[in-house]
């Protein structure tokens, strides 16, 4: 069976990009794979936290992997601050990698231009990110199109390091949706969604509520011609609301654009938003219920002792190569 692997940091209530792009998909690969999806806490302290806010979001993201469908029969669910070989390979892996190539990341390009002081995690959050993922010999990974470069630069480093020390990693390949890879801003549909926007009419929140989503939705940005099509280059609002309602709903886009031909945006944007309600009401309702239960910290605890186990054999095997530690006979 073919191993995954996936993080999402715990840095703000997702969104519905991270549940279109990332979480939706997790539910639907535990099937048929070994699975270990990790609340990467570490990625989040790159940069400025409030110390009681990170701790909630933490448990407030385990919640919502469970509340969306990640089975803990079938994956392994675990905080990445719980298990230490993350952290351990994270240096070993920095170690192998050159600043000129971290600093061609465009993520680290947009999250530090501008600003005078960045942390030095920022710069080195990709080694950390490739230690999340080879420590579980991982075949796939699936992410949104924002963690493409990630995912590349984790190939180059597993294989630099098969070849200059030993044959120890897996070179995994990574797995973006053909639909949903992207979702976008709703007041800016050039930008994708994000929980780091300042301003929360740009997005879904996975917890905002059927008035919160319903407003939103209908103050989407779209254009002025009236036209339900799908066009990312002259209509990316529209665009972007018909990618949403197709992944919400299971019709087809086209299926969609023959719906609402001549009916305008108006009834267009109701039905997105009641197709938006329909996926996360039931997540929600489980989440309430899962927040603040034993459960909820049982199968944590469970999980952190299964990646430790999973994750210590390559440690370990890591540092032999390396020739780091002792010689045990
Ligand atoms: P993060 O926390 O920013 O996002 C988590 C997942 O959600 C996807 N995503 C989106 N997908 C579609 N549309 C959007 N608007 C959108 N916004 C976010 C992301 O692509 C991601 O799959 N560096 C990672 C976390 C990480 C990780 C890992 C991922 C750390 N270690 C190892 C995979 C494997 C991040 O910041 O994701």
């Amino acid at each position: 069976m073919k191993t995954i692997f996936s993080g999402i940091q715990p840095s703000g209530t997702l969104t519905l990009g991270n549940y279109l792009g990332a979480m939706k998909n997790f539910v639907e690969v535990q099937e048929d794979h070994e699975c270990y999806f990790c609340v990467v806490d570490q990625h989040a302290i790159t940069v400025s936290q409030n110390r009681l806010e990170l701790r909630n979001n933490i448990k407030s993201l385990s919640a919502l992997y469970i509340a969306s469908g990640i089975d803990p029969n079938k994956s392994t669910l675990f905080i990445q601050s719980e298990v230490p070989a993350h952290a351990q390979l994270g240096w070993m892996m920095q170690c192998v990698s050159y600043i000129g190539e971290l600093e061609r990341m465009t993520q680290f390009k947009d999250k530090s231009d501008g600003k005078e002081s960045v942390s030095s995690a920022l710069l080195t959050y990709p080694p950390l990110m490739a230690a999340d993922i080879l420590l579980y010999k991982t075949d796939i990974v699936p992410v949104g199109e924002d963690q493409k470069q990630h995912l590349e630069l984790t190939r180059d480093l597993a294989e630099r390091f098969n070849r200059k020390y030993n044959d120890v990693f897996t070179i995994p390949e990574v797995k973006i949706a053909k639909v949903g890879a992207r979702i976008m801003s709703l007041s800016e549909p050039t930008k994708k969604m994000s929980k780091s926007n300042p301003n929360p009419k740009s997005y879904v929140s996975m917890l905002d509520d059927e008035k919160q989503i319903t407003k939103k939705i209908k103050s989407a940005v779209t254009d002025s011609d009236n036209e339900v099509r799908f066009d990312v280059e002259n209509k990316p609002g529209v665009s972007n609301l018909l990618t949403i309602y197709s992944l919400c709903s299971g019709l087809k886009i086209t299926e969609l654009e023959e719906k609402y031909k001549g009916s305008g945006y108006g009834p267009f944007k109701t039905d997105v938003a009641e197709a938006v309600v329909n996926v996360l009401k039931p997540i929600q309702d489980r989440y309430y219920q899962l927040i603040d239960s034993e459960e909820l910290n049982d199968i944590l605890d469970k999980g952190a002792e299964k990646a430790n186990m999973a994750s210590y054999k390559t440690l370990k095997k890591a540092e032999k190569a390396m020739g780091l530690g002792r010689k045990r006979s």
